[in-house]
């Protein structure tokens, strides 16, 4: 029989989910975006909320033993977040992780003492998803997470982000626009946001190189931690009124504008989440709030095309 034994929850982890809503005014397009600055959670991204979510879920539920060793495929940032959470409440923690993805993302998952395996990245994230399943099968001391179905990904955005957004930003919205990985966010507030303003329209961004929403086949391109050539199963819960596509190259240049602009030190998803919250913006009333997500911190791009001018 399972037995919940729900650790401590050491002070870094109360940090997750403590982010401001900021207004940045674009004086140029006449236009402000509230962006949810999710890079400032304690390992650096959105991820953190999903790691402890998911981990206190599965505590709860016993599924967690002193051996248990958390497994889970990912494009570096859950990695990360589940690597921290892994650390502070003392499970050990091994990420399958796309030979693409970020060096940075490694270390930073090795620095915290999570152990990173790598597989090519030619078919996508399904080929990280079906090894990790398959070990699972081999080996019960894994858990995995599966955040790309986890139902309670979505949930605690919908529960915590989305409410925290209608909290820090009282009165209508126009639009809600967000890229996807899992598609956690988008699903999770989204339903959430139109429950509180039917009105407000879903937005989501995909890039332009891989825009699988809009029919077209995935590609490569730049923007790390989104649309990795597999459309998630959370996603189909989510009401998405239109895709919105955002080149590598539009995106590499907004996140770098968000830097020098405004002085938001983040990755390249945040800056593709902005120029297509701007884009969106411009075709509304200027008093129309559009809101988007800053989802990770800029240190995990360094060796990236972002940081080569
Ligand atoms: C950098 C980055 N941006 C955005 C997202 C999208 O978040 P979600 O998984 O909730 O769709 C991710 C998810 O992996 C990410 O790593």
């Amino acid at each position: 029989m399972s037995v919940a034994t729900l650790r401590p929850r050491p002070p870094v982890l109360s940090l997750i989910g403590r982010t401001p809503l900021l207004p940045l005014r674009f004086a140029a397009e006449d236009r402000t975006i509230h962006v949810k600055a999710e890079f400032l959670n304690p390992s650096g991204s959105v991820k953190d909320r999903l790691a402890l979510c998911i981990v206190e879920d599965a505590e709860r539920r016993g599924l967690l033993r002193p051996d248990s060793v958390i497994l889970e495929c990912t494009s570096g940032n859950t990695g990360i977040s589940l690597a921290m959470v892994g650390a502070a409440k003392g499970y050990k923690v091994k990420i399958l992780m796309s030979d693409t993805a970020s060096v940075e993302r490694r270390y930073l998952i090795e620095q915290f003492g999570g152990e990173v395996q790598l597989f090519k990245a030619t078919s996508g994230y399904g080929t990280g998803i079906a090894m990790a399943k398959e070990m699972a099968a081999k080996d019960d001391r894994y858990f995995l997470p599966c955040q790309f179905e986890n139902p309670i990904n979505a949930l605690d955005h919908e529960e915590h982000t989305a409410r925290e957004i209608l909290a820090q930003l009282p009165g209508p919205i126009a639009a809600f626009v967000s890229g996807y990985g899992t598609g956690g966010t988008i699903t999770g507030c989204s339903k959430a946001l139109r429950a509180a303003h039917p009105d407000v329209k879903i937005y989501a961004m995909e890039p332009t190189e891989a825009a699988m929403l809009s029919g077209e086949m995935p590609c490569c391109h730049s923007i790390e931690g989104i649309a990795g050539g597999y459309v998630p199963p959370l996603l189909r819960a989510a009401h998405i009124d239109h895709p919105v596509k955002i080149s590598s190259a539009e995106a590499m240049a907004m996140t770098r504008r968000l830097t020098q602009e405004f002085g938001l030190l983040v990755g390249t998803s945040s800056g593709a989440n902005v120029a297509a919250a701007l884009r969106i913006a411009r075709d509304l009333d200027p008093a129309a709030r559009v809101v988007t997500i800053l989802c990770d911190r800029a240190e995990r791009y360094y060796s990236t095309k972002l940081f080569k001018h």
